[in-house]
């Protein structure tokens, strides 16, 4: 599957953001901890959530989707292992141990295979459920024996995305109060507490770097709406800085949640104007540099949007650099933009960028998720027809992307 992507057009438009894959795929995993039918709503078909309701099913859950609404029931959840051919579809699949192992049972998760953004580790997980009182023994898969479940204070030794969610998650299912320091403060961490609050959970402090958990009561089902997708508005209001001019709005997602990418693209000249659940970003003509930037934990610049932002700085004036300080291998993205003209060097975890003012087009792979997205940007960007393929990549984040950009203006095509 290809896209085809005839670039070089000014975006005009509106899109609305559905909920977070990040949110949703932790909260999907969640489920399996409530006693009761689970209804979450503005849920777009993304590849990651199609394959997180499928390995529920294979666990014993029922899990459906329909028109925007996935459905779940975890009463029949019988098997307590994850197996490899569903841990290699989705990296995701690590955020049910810490639910899993609520059951009292040995579970077992297949480790996910090879990456393409660098190694990632699974030791702060590990370390974390330690503490609670679990065994954990990692080999090819990870097994984890509750050995002696126990609330406690773990501190982490990095602000983990997923670590954080995890060990929020079992200590629900530990009585007694469990706090967790130096915890994650992304966005996707608080939806996750705030949907187990709803579904009778205690916890406080989530979005902080301490969180409390009084765990120990039997969640229970409800409905709920996830957060909107950060990176995915993201991705598309870049659109509008592309040296074309441009004027686009997203509906759905709070600007707090992309502040840091906001303030590049004001540094660099845009005009953004925001409101409780919308951005609007408009540009005239060729933006500016910005020196230095570096990807953090959240409130700092979203890792997830690194590639996006290349594409723009590569065509801005001047020389920006870009610290990629959370993965070591995420620049799938420089040989392919350079091909297309960009003059991008690669020095250690750093990109030194200088802009070029117009790319050509090109033939372009996604080699993951946001090298994906990244090469969409690109494509639109350049007069004349770029295509990318492996598309796959690209679904498993964004759900029908030329359909989104279409709303835009923009002229983008799947080719089967
Ligand atoms: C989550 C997001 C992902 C995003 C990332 C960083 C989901 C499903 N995915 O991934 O899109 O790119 O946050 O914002 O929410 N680390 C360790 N040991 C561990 C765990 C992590 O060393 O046990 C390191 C990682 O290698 C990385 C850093 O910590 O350098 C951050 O990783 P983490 O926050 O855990 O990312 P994920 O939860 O995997």
């Amino acid at each position: 599957m290809q896209l085809l992507i005839n670039g070089g057009i000014s975006p005009r438009g509106s899109i609305d953001i559905s909920a977070a894959k990040n949110s949703v795929l932790p909260i999907l995993a969640c489920c399996t901890m409530c006693k009761g039918t689970v209804v979450l709503h503005n849920i777009a078909p993304f590849g990651d959530i199609l394959n997180m309701l499928s390995l529920l099913k294979d666990l014993g859950a029922k899990a459906e989707w329909d028109n925007g609404i996935a459905t779940i029931d975890c009463s029949g959840i019988n098997k307590w292992v994850v197996n490899a051919s569903y841990a290699n579809r989705i990296r995701a699949s690590i955020c049910l141990l810490g639910p899993l192992s609520t059951y009292g049972e040995t579970i077992e998760i297949a480790l996910p295979g090879g990456c393409n953004i660098g190694a990632r580790p699974v030791d702060i997980h590990i370390a974390g459920m330690q503490k609670l009182g679990f065994d954990v023994e990692q080999g090819e898969n990870l097994v984890c024996i509750p050995k002696s479940p126990k609330s406690n204070t773990i501190k982490l030794s990095m602000p983990s995305v997923g670590a954080t969610q995890n060990l929020m998650m079992a200590a629900c299912g530990i009585k007694g109060t469990t706090t967790i320091l130096n915890a994650a403060c992304e966005p996707e961490v608080q939806d996750l507490a705030d949907f187990i609050n709803l579904m009778g959970g205690n916890i406080t402090g989530a979005g902080t770097p301490n969180i409390v958990i009084d765990g120990g009561v039997q969640l229970h089902g409800g409905q709920y709406t996830p957060i909107g997708d950060r990176i995915v508005a993201g991705t598309y209001l870049l659109t509008s800085a592309l040296g074309l001019g441009g004027d686009v709005t997203t509906v759905g997602v709070n600007p707090m949640y992309c502040q840091a990418t906001l303030k590049i693209l004001q540094d660099m000249g845009c005009k953004i104007g925001v409101g409780k659940d919308w951005v609007r970003v408009q540009s005239d003509g060729r933006l500016q540099g910005i020196g230095h930037i570096k990807t953090r934990p959240f409130p700092g610049l979203a890792t997830d949007m690194q590639a996006q932002l290349v594409v723009v700085l590569s065509l801005a004036k001047g020389k920006s650099i870009v610290y990629e300080n959370m993965f070591e291998n995420r620049f799938g993205h420089v040989s392919q933009l350079n091909k297309m003209g960009a003059d991008i060097t690669i020095k250690d975890n750093s990109l030194i960028i200088n802009g070029v003012g117009k790319l050509a087009p090109q033939q372009l792979q996604a080699t993951d998720l946001r090298c994906g997205a990244a090469m969409v940007v690109a494509g639109l960007a350049v007069d004349g027809l770029s295509t990318v393929d492996n598309v796959h990549f690209i679904d498993r984040g964004y759900f029908g992307i030329e359909n989104d950009l279409k709303k835009l203006g923009l002229n983008v095509i799947r080719s089967e």
